[in-house]
């Protein structure tokens, strides 16, 4: 493994302003500097998107490529059948997708309790702030 995708849905672009209170101050710029110190060889190869379909062609390309994944999908956790589908085509060929969060959903508020992606991904990593990102990369070098 040479590369690892992290992808971002939306509003994560925002991160650093962003209801600091929950989210944090570091900045996606922050994560990508975190993982980059944490990936040695590996290409960290950070993106966000707050398009839906953007975000799926992303993982097409990770299966297509079979480059293992770290997802924050956002808002789209809790509702998108469509990227449940294309993470379940990930994970079904064979290639890691670790689903992270910034925040735990569950200690908020109800409609984020639940993941439609969370039944189809690798393993779910989420409260940790930015180190929810770095674990992440930590279950994926480890397991290469
Ligand atoms: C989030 C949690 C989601 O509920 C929310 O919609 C986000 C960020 C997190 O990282 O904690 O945008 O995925």
């Amino acid at each position: 493994m040479d590369r690892v995708l992290v992808l971002n849905g939306p509003n994560l672009n925002r991160l650093g302003t962003r209801e600091p209170e929950v989210y944090g101050t570091a900045t996606l710029e922050d994560v990508r500097a975190g993982l980059v110190a944490r990936a040695g060889d590996v290409e960290i190869d950070l993106r966000q998107t707050n398009d839906e379909a953007t975000l799926i062609g992303w993982l097409h390309e990770a299966v297509d490529a079979r480059t293992p994944v770290i997802l924050n999908p956002a808002a789209f956790t809790h509702y998108s059948y469509a990227l449940r589908d294309a993470v379940a085509l990930v994970t079904g060929a064979g290639v890691a997708v670790i689903e992270v969060h910034l925040s735990n959903p569950h200690a908020r508020e109800q409609f984020r309790h639940t993941s439609v992606v969370s039944g189809v991904s690798t393993g779910v990593i989420a409260g940790f702030g930015e180190k929810s990102y770095h674990l992440a990369l930590d279950a994926i070098l480890r397991s290469s």
